[in-house]
């Protein structure tokens, strides 16, 4: 008899963007004539840029004929994108970077997920709360934790709260922990870290052999000068940090799929006979067995983010975003709310008023204003009483939701 992965049946079964989904189309079946505004999932809206279109027109033209055709690539990117992400995203941020220490992939969540593969399940693992979900479910289906209690906190995994009273950066734990999941900017409450934030968790890493895997897909909305944008940017993170990046966010991707993972060559963690074993070995065999690379037309369109017209093209884009969170941030703080986030993110974050519960307030707005973000306790427990506003969609979208919510809050 067939058996399956029980872990699987620990999950909460998908809890957060179902129900939003159920609420939102009980309420339009209720209210045809609503017009709803979806500022809810983190999903981009604006057309690829130029130069990422052009460039994978000509890949899709250069696989039409048997002198320019490719067929299975490297598994890891070819080298000319890693170069180019070695010297323009690393390098030249100080970062020592190899091209032949990133891995291309299809995508960052994939990533997140994938490189429990190559940890032990004995890791003490540490997630903040609240997370981006895919962390903590990967580790539940990988056997890392127990059963979740009433909060839906796993048994196992040692939560961190970020709240307003840090600013939204998790403490540094008092016991020890092995693998660690950091994001910044962060989703959900768009909070970023400083050089010195950063540093306390490399070297807190480096004294208890743990492993930080650092998540920088927000990293293109950094405005401020003094953030660092690569865990790298910080001395010794090549000993104790794995980076994943993505082109998700930076270069509207999330329909195209392409992202990376850097691995350092010198970073390693223990055997079950105490020997010190090589990460980069490790994942570069996981993903020569398990992944076949990314096409190589994607490849190519990710390649053109590096020419001159494709930074300036995600320069625009991303910017577009940012004004919509600024807009954001100005009207919901209009209106009397208390805002976080917005600044170097995509993210608003903000205080559900009056005390109201995360999911008391999605009702309110979606039923006042026809509004739908994302209650911040879907992320975890210590997000009760917050809700995440999306910035991706369009002016247009962000500026009536934004009217309707001042229009109704306005205190
Ligand atoms: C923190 C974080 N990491 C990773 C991802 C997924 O990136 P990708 O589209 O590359 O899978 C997301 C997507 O929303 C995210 O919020």
């Amino acid at each position: 008899m067939a058996t399956i992965n029980d872990n699987y049946l620990k999950l909460k079964a998908g809890y957060l963007f179902p129900e939003i989904a159920r609420r939102v189309n009980a309420f339009a079946q209720a209210n045809p004539d609503a017009k709803i505004i979806k500022l809810g999932i983190g999903d981009v809206t604006e057309p690829l840029p130029e130069a990422c279109r052009t460039a994978m027109i000509k890949a899709v033209e250069e696989m039409g004929d048997r002198a320019t055709f490719q067929g299975y690539g490297p598994e890891q990117g070819y080298a000319w994108l890693r170069e180019k992400i070695a010297a323009q995203d690393f390098q030249a941020r100080g970062c020592e970077v190899d091209a032949s220490e990133i891995f291309i992939s299809d995508g960052s969540k994939c990533d997140t997920g994938n490189i429990l593969d190559i940890f032990g399940n004995d890791n003490i693992i540490a997630v903040t709360d609240p997370v981006y979900p895919v962390y903590v479910d990967t580790n539940v289906m990988a056997g890392n934790t127990g059963a979740a209690n009433d909060k839906g906190e796993f048994e196992g995994l040692v939560y961190l709260p970020i709240t307003a009273e840090n600013n939204f950066t998790a403490e540094i734990p008092s016991q020890k922990v092995d693998l660690i999941y950091l994001c910044f900017p962060n989703n959900p409450t768009g909070a970023v870290a400083t050089k010195e934030h950063l540093k306390a968790w490399v070297d807190y890493a480096r004294a208890n052999g743990s492993i930080i895997f650092f998540d920088a897909a927000y990293e293109a909305y950094i405005t401020d000068p003094e953030i660092p944008h690569s865990i790298y940017e910080i001395e010794g993170a090549r000993e104790c940090a794995i980076e994943f990046r993505s082109f998700s966010k930076n270069a509207g991707f999330t329909g195209t799929r392409c992202a990376l993972t850097v691995v350092p060559k010198n970073l390693t963690a223990k055997a079950a006979d105490g020997s010190d074993v090589e990460l980069w070995k490790l994942w570069n065999r996981r993903q020569s067995t398990k992944f076949n690379g990314v096409s190589y037309i994607v490849q190519r369109g990710a390649e053109a983010v590096y020419s001159e017209e494709g930074k300036a093209q995600i320069k625009e884009l991303v910017n577009f975003y940012l004004e919509n969170a600024k807009i954001i941030c100005k009207k919901l703080t209009d209106a009397g709310l208390g805002v976080f986030g917005g600044e170097n993110a995509p993210y608003v974050w903000v205080k559900t008023p009056h005390a109201l519960s995360s999911w008391d307030f999605f009702d309110k707005l979606l039923h006042t204003c026809n509004v739908v973000g994302t209650p911040g306790s879907g992320f975890g427990a210590a997000g009760e009483g917050y809700f995440r506003i999306s910035a991706f969609n369009s002016r247009e979208n962000v500026e009536e939701a934004m009217k309707r919510i001042t229009d109704r809050f306005r205190s």
